[in-house]
């Protein structure tokens, strides 16, 4: 008897307790909605940035150089990634490249140690590089669809089982990883890329709840991007009906909102912005209204070879 009142009131507590987290946790997203959160140094971070040869992540290198950040620069692109580096390094900055599969597993753990070894232990990590096939379902190979997820999901746990130790040593880091707004609403001729975007979005997830729930509380941060499309070619047949509201982004504001987003420490981030709000407010509506908002809208990437 006395242990089952015992029990309501401990659950009483705790719901009063959440109830006034709750509370706190909406004033301080107004007053950040006024006063946003600082952003955080990057001089001297070591970062590792994949997919660096080009695009976002090559775009990412140089601005990440020119708040002071030592560079490790991955892709499987070795030339590209070398004139990156040297580019970066005719200005004055720290940059090693490394021409990195980073779907081959071995690799990637032979390289972090040459890199550490370089460089020195890496504390950002920014997964980029991925791949994005555009044609119906049945006309991906099943090699196609294997290499895809390869690409843009499987190879991140080979990073994170590189980099993670270091950091969880450390105490300290920070993951980010690009999804893309694939990753969020599932879109024609993009099926199994789709599944791999929603993917890194569920293990993004899931690993910041792991990491909370760690003991030893490490200062680890996660930031996943969600990008609509970007000006780097990736995207071969853009169908955009809205280009003032839903335009391609150059690639040089797709790297500075990442790292914006990655220096305030957020956990999610769309580009553009809206998006991330317009999602969660139509996903609360009936199905049918994010059929005829998709109608309308009427956006996304035409099939190609
Ligand atoms: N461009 C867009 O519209 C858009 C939209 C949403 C999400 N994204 C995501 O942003 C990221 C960067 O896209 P981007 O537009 O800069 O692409 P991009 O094609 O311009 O550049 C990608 C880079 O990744 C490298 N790469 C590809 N496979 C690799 C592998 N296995 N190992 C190592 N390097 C590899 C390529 O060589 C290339 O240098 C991708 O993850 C992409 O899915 C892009």
């Amino acid at each position: 008897m006395l242990t089952k009142a015992y029990s309501s009131l401990v659950l009483a507590v705790d719901v009063l307790v959440a109830l006034i987290k709750f509370v706190l946790i909406l004033l301080e997203s107004l007053f950040r909605l006024v006063f946003p959160v600082e952003q955080k140094s990057i001089k001297n971070e070591v970062i590792l940035v994949t997919g660096a040869g080009q695009g976002i992540g090559r775009e990412l290198a140089f601005q990440l150089h020119s708040l002071g950040a030592k560079l490790v620069l991955w892709d499987m692109d070795g030339a590209k990634c070398e004139q990156v580096a040297k580019e970066i390094k005719s200005l004055g900055g720290t940059a090693a490249a490394f021409c990195c599969d980073v779907t081959d597993r071995q690799k990637v753990l032979e390289l972090a140690k040459q890199a550490k070894e370089q460089v020195g232990p890496v504390t950002i990590l920014i997964n980029n590089a991925g791949i994005m096939p555009c044609k119906p379902l049945e006309k991906h190979s099943e090699q196609d669809i294997r290499k895809n997820f390869d690409v843009n999901i499987i190879s991140h746990f080979w990073m994170l089982e590189a980099f993670l130790p270091d950091m969880r040593a450390l105490g300290r880091g920070h993951v980010v990883a690009l999804s893309s707004m694939a990753g969020i609403c599932g879109l024609p001729n993009l099926v199994p890329y789709c599944g791999a975007k929603f993917a890194v979005r569920g293990m993004m997830e899931a690993l910041r709840e792991e990491l909370r729930q760690d003991p030893k509380k490490p200062e680890i941060h996660l930031t996943t991007i969600y990008p609509f499309i970007v000006g780097t070619g990736l995207v071969h047949k853009p169908k955009i009906r809205f280009p003032t509201l839903l335009g391609i982004v150059s690639p040089k504001t797709a790297a500075s909102s990442i790292i914006l987003a990655m220096r305030r420490n957020q956990h999610e981030m769309t580009i553009p912005r809206a998006l991330f709000h317009m999602n969660n407010v139509t996903r609360m509506l009936p199905q049918k209204f994010s059929e005829v908002m998709r109608d309308l809208i009427d956006s996304g990437c035409d099939s190609h070879e």
